[in-house]
């Protein structure tokens, strides 16, 4: 049975049993910054099992795509080295909302594994565990479902602390977990391992398959469970696991999508197709995480999400490069996952070219490094070391774009050990420089345990309140004197605290006694608490004083005005580039906007005219500016663009620009698109792979720079005295006469040379027959120098000549010697006879040599001096 018809096969039961068939959710979790990935089939119900959120069923069931990489629930290390571990993977899963419980669930399972119309499976093939001290479970399995005692399996807390068990479910540190039963597939006794509990249970005879989560309790951050409003189930059956069980084969990587990928793996890599190799499980497996997380938004980077898929494709490289394969070859496997899998996933049809070219840029970045990075690794594990010192694999990772989970794969292969405590030391230390050098938030370091402060700051630029809180530095004080620097927190603000990219206002709280405190900055203290930061210029504020907050208007409009710029170069960026891209990050002042999105190459000339075009076309409309608190669902179906990983409230702002630009923001904005005037993109260029970053200016940003830029123009072309609009021709030709004037200045430089060789030759005087000159020529440099000295050898037949220039300063000189004389008088020795005297030395040929001296007050004399020299070794 495929794959496909297995997942067909589950829907359609669960169907039948009155569950809501769901589609897959993404593998970025929309809004839970508590994992990094959706690790299971329950994640996007995640607020219905904890009664947040509502649905119109009860019942339900999916086949989810899952990651499990980085984070609690992470398999990359297993991944290769058994049968049936994966990073990416297909999850089959019923869930019941309230609804059943345990009785049924397992009802269900038993009759869709076994029953003959569905998968008909050998019962006494199957086994299964529960949670030690679940009696009724034990209980449904034995007397309800008829397994006998020995095939039904207790596991207690097996991991150390209570609740941590094989049998005991939790999605992450923190959220909706119960006890659990486990059902397992026998492969047979030809194939190694022992049932669940036993020692060897780690080996992949007995292959769980089947999950069933009784989910009962909520776990929060201190540990402590909380019962969920209504006992709930959620299970979850590996596709692949199945497909393996179904499809009669020993191994997942043997099954029908995925041995397709093996063979791929084989073919780009040159290597004769096997099942024994790991390293083509491991590019098998790694293609398909590596693929649905680019399909899903996510770009190789160096932290969070995109770290993660870096550290898999990077690994899926090393890989290669262990078979042989140094070239780029993962990227060539996309085309082979679209044909297994585009017809279940259709954005991976949608996704394959930005997917294969991602990767190809991630593939030739590390290729770089990658040689250089495994001959130093190679080097360090000389001479049968067993451990791998924390200094080299930090080492390999920041020099070498190493992630030390692909060192440790390396050392592991060999049976050696990292020092990961030496590393994460190392890494620590060096984050400890990058926080050093970063910004300073004081209000994020305070304690505050009083009333929020209400934001007027949509509405109002000043607003009257009462002093809730003061620090002086970060010190909670109850009253500021004149000079203290420190924070005040207020009842209500119309100050912005930085958040979304804007920097937060600054401006003036004023007290009628004539207080007057100086906020340079708006930082939040927690979600709703705004710490004004800056200085007490003159009296002295109180805990309890009524004051008026007032901030800097012009810069609060000039930030709106670049803010809401940002609004529509995104959705600009959008039209014109396409819509993979989305937004990574940016910041809003006063000055500016700088915006950084994922697109995988350099943005063109063309393009940026066409997005500052549509930018501006769009703030020529005049579009009002609306803002609508609503429900999030409400919104994201409205089509508001939303970031990845940031956590909305149930209630966020919507804010919409005509037809052309909505997005969740809570920033401050101009109240028409034509407020924003101009809008020019100043900057565009690369931050990281497949990140670029734009700058772009408005209002009076936009006439500044655009004074400036024709203020540059104009200066330049007086300079140079072309009319306007001729100045690139006007230039040209400049260049083009520099280029003549500077080849004729060389032309004459030599015939100068020549002609003060031959007036030179006049100065030389006769020692035991050989002539000799000492002299010392204005203005010529080395070169000249040499080409003077060798004219001068011809010209005087047997002939030792030392020429000086004086420059700067320094003395430049040369010696030259006639070829029959140099087996007496060498041309090194004669050169440094003069350097020596004016506080230098060189060397070269016995017939030419070059020096050079710093005193050029002993050059009289030193040249003096050269004819007794000669005649001396003569
Ligand atoms: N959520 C459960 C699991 O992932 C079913 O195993």
């Amino acid at each position: 049975m495929r794959a496909a018809e297995i997942r067909q096969k589950f829907l359609a039961f669960f169907e039948s049993k009155g569950h809501q068939v769901v589609a897959s959710d993404s593998l970025i979790p929309g809004n839970d910054p508590t994992i990094m990935f959706t690790v299971a089939g329950m994640v996007q119900f995640k607020d219905v099992f904890l009664g947040f959120d509502k649905r119109s069923y009860t019942r339900a069931a999916t086949s989810q795509k899952c990651l499990r990489a980085g984070g609690k629930h992470n398999d990359l290390e297993n991944v290769g080295y058994t049968a049936r571990h994966h990073t990416f993977f297909e999850m089959l899963g019923n869930f019941s909302f309230g609804d059943y419980f345990k009785q049924d669930a397992i009802k269900y399972a038993w009759e869709f594994l076994t029953g003959e119309q569905w998968l008909a499976l050998p019962k006494d093939k199957l086994l299964v565990t529960v949670y030690a001290s679940d009696d009724e479970a034990y209980e449904l399995w034995h007397r309800e479902v008829g397994l006998p005692a020995e095939r039904i399996i207790r596991i207690g807390d097996n991991k150390g602390a209570p609740y941590a068990s094989d049998n005991f479910w939790t999605m992450g540190d923190t959220g909706p977990c119960g006890p659990c039963t486990e059902i397992f597939y026998d492969h047979g006794p030809d194939v190694a391992g022992g049932p669940p509990g036993s020692p060897d249970e780690d080996g992949d005879r007995f292959m769980e398959i089947w999950n069933n989560v009784f989910m009962q309790f909520n776990r929060d951050e201190a540990g402590v469970l909380h019962p969920l409003p209504k006992p709930s189930v959620d299970t979850g059956m590996g596709l692949e696991r199945l497909s393996t069980v179904l499809q009669h084969v020993k191994s997942n990587y043997e099954t029908d999508q995925l041995a397709a990928l093996v063979r791929a793996a084989a073919r780009e890599t040159g290597v004769p197709y096997s099942q024994d190799v790991p390293s083509l499980k491991v590019i098998a497996d790694h293609i398909r995480a590596c693929s649905f997380l680019i399909a899903d938004g996510v770009l190789p980077s160096n932290e969070g999400r995109g770290y993660v898929l870096r550290r898999i494709a990077r690994r899926a490289v090393r890989h290669g490069y262990k078979l042989g394969q140094k070239q780029p070859f993962f990227h060539r496997i996309v085309a082979d996952l679209v044909g297994e899998m585009g017809e279940a996933y259709p954005q991976l049809v949608e996704g394959q070219a930005r997917i294969t070219s991602a990767l190809k840029l991630e593939e030739e970045q590390f290729g770089r490094t990658l040689e250089t990075g495994m001959n130093l690794l190679e080097k360090a594990l000389e001479g049968g070391k067993t451990v791998l010192d924390g200094k080299t694999a930090f080492l390999l990772h920041s020099t070498y774009g190493f992630p030390v989970d692909l060192t440790a794969d390396v050392c592991r292969e060999r049976g050696i050990e990292v020092d990961l405590a030496g590393y994460e030391r190392e890494l620590g230390e060096e984050q400890e420089r990058g926080r050093a050098a970063g910004k300073f938030n004081a209000a994020a370091g305070v304690e505050y345990g009083g009333a929020d402060t209400a934001f007027e700051g949509y509405a109002k630029t000043s607003v009257e309140a009462r002093v809730l809180a003061l620090y002086r530095g970060n010190e909670p004080v109850q009253a500021l004197a004149a000079g203290d620097e420190g924070i005040v927190v207020l009842d209500a603000t119309a100050f912005y605290a930085e958040g979304g990219g804007q920097v937060g206002d600054t401006g003036e709280i004023a007290a009628a006694d004539g207080a007057l405190f100086e906020v340079t900055d708006t930082q939040k203290v927690k979600a709703a608490v705004f710490g004004h930061q800056g200085r007490l210029r003159q009296g002295s504020l109180a805990v309890g004083q009524l004051v008026s907050a007032r901030i800097d208007e012009g810069k609060r409009l000039a930030t709106a005005r670049n803010h809401s710029a940002t609004h529509l170069l995104h959705a600009a960026l959008r039209a014109v580039l396409g819509t993979h891209v989305s937004q990574k990050g940016s910041l809003v002042n006063a000055e500016r906007t700088r915006f950084d999105f994922a697109h995988p190459q350099a943005v063109s000339a063309e393009e940026i005219a066409r997005i500052e075009a549509l930018v501006n076309r769009e703030i020529a409309a005049n579009h009002p500016v609306s803002a609508a608190i609503m429900k999030q669902d409400d919104a994201l179906k409205a089509g508001a663009m939303a970031l990845f990983g940031e956590k909305y409230g149930d209630e966020v702002r919507v804010l919409k620009m005509g037809e052309f630009s909505t997005e969740l923001c809570g920033g401050t904005h101009v109240q028409r698109t034509g407020d924003i005037g101009f809008f020019k993109i100043v900057a565009e260029g690369g931050v990281a792979a497949g990140i670029r970053r734009v700058e772009a200016v408005t209002g009076e940003g936009a006439l500044a720079w655009a004074q400036a830029a024709e203020r540059e123009l104009k200066a330049a072309g007086s300079l140079v005295q072309a009319q306007p609009g001729e100045l690139v021709s006007k230039l040209e030709r400049l260049q083009a006469e520099q280029k003549a004037l500077e080849k004729e200045l060389a032309r004459l430089k030599g015939k100068l040379a020549a002609s003060a060789g031959d007036s030179l030759a006049d100065q030389a005087i006769d020692v035991s027959g050989v002539k000799v000159l000492a002299a010392s020529v204005e203005g010529a440099d080395n070169n000249a120098l040499r080409e003077m000295v060798d004219k001068l050898k011809d010209k005087l037949g047997r002939a030792a000549i030392v020429l000086a220039s004086v420059a700067d300063g320094k003395v430049a000189l040369v010696a030259g010697v006639t070829a029959d004389l140099t087996g007496s008088v060498k041309a090194g020795e004669l050169v440094n006879s003069v350097a020596a005297k004016v506080g230098g030395k060189g060397g070269g040929r016995p017939d030419m040599a070059m020096a050079g001296g710093t005193s050029p007050a002993g050059l009289p004399d030193a040249l003096a001096g050269v004819a007794d020299w000669v005649k001396a070794k003569l």
